[in-house]
């Protein structure tokens, strides 16, 4: 915890924070559910449970008013023709924003609000953008060639709302159809109740 102003730097082609406290993997195991394609996704589990994305983090008191920030790497690669993407979440206290600055790479962020509402904005290096209260956000990397780096700022008091996600996933899906990325229907996704 670091109670006093503090600098680091990101550096190309890297990337990685020159300081940071948490390392985070995520590998192929940890979404079992998320890929519409099952059966790729345990023939590709069958061979070797693949690095899919890591987060470096400073570790800061989790309240009101501190900023989490840190960077996210997704790798390259698709699970049948889905490419390699984040969990995606929601933040627990829903009202909670966060900003993404893409450093490397190409891909979308996937985005919904709980009432269905959806967007679909691309990431490339120099787009900032704002993922508004209340919208669940997946970053997808849609080159098959480099990681897609993003430098995150959310509220210390957000939380993470895994949950929602992991039992309908998202509404769009990003899958490569004839060699260029497109964003189709998820069949898995049926519409929020109405209130
Ligand atoms: C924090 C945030 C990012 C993600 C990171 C990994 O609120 O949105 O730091 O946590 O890109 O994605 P998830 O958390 O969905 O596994
Ligand atoms: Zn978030």
């Amino acid at each position: 915890m670091k109670n006093a102003p503090f600098t680091f730097e990101l550096n190309p082609p890297e990337f990685i924070p020159s300081r940071y406290d948490n390392h985070i993997t995520r590998r192929l195991s940890a979404m079992k559910g998320q890929y519409s394609n099952a059966a790729a996704f345990e023939a590709m589990l069958s061979k070797e449970d693949i690095l899919l994305y890591e987060v470096y983090e400073l570790k800061l008191p989790e309240v009101a008013g501190e900023l989490l920030h840190g960077i996210s790497i997704v790798h390259p690669g698709k699970v049948g023709d889905e490419y390699f993407m984040t969990k995606g979440h929601f933040h627990t206290v829903l009202d909670t924003a966060e900003v993404y600055y893409c450093q490397k790479g190409e891909g979308y962020m996937v985005m919904e609000t709980p009432e269905g509402d959806w967007s679909v904005e691309a990431l490339y290096p120099g787009a900032v953008l704002y993922v508004p209260p209340c919208w669940a956000h997946r970053s997808v990397n849609t080159s098959l060639a480099e990681d897609l780096i993003t430098f995150f700022v959310y509220p210390g008091n957000a939380g993470h709302d895994y949950g929602t996600i992991e039992d309908q996933g998202f509404r769009t899906l990003v899958v490569e159809q004839d060699g260029e990325p497109a964003i189709v229907d998820n069949p898995r996704w049926t519409s929020p109740p109405v209130k």
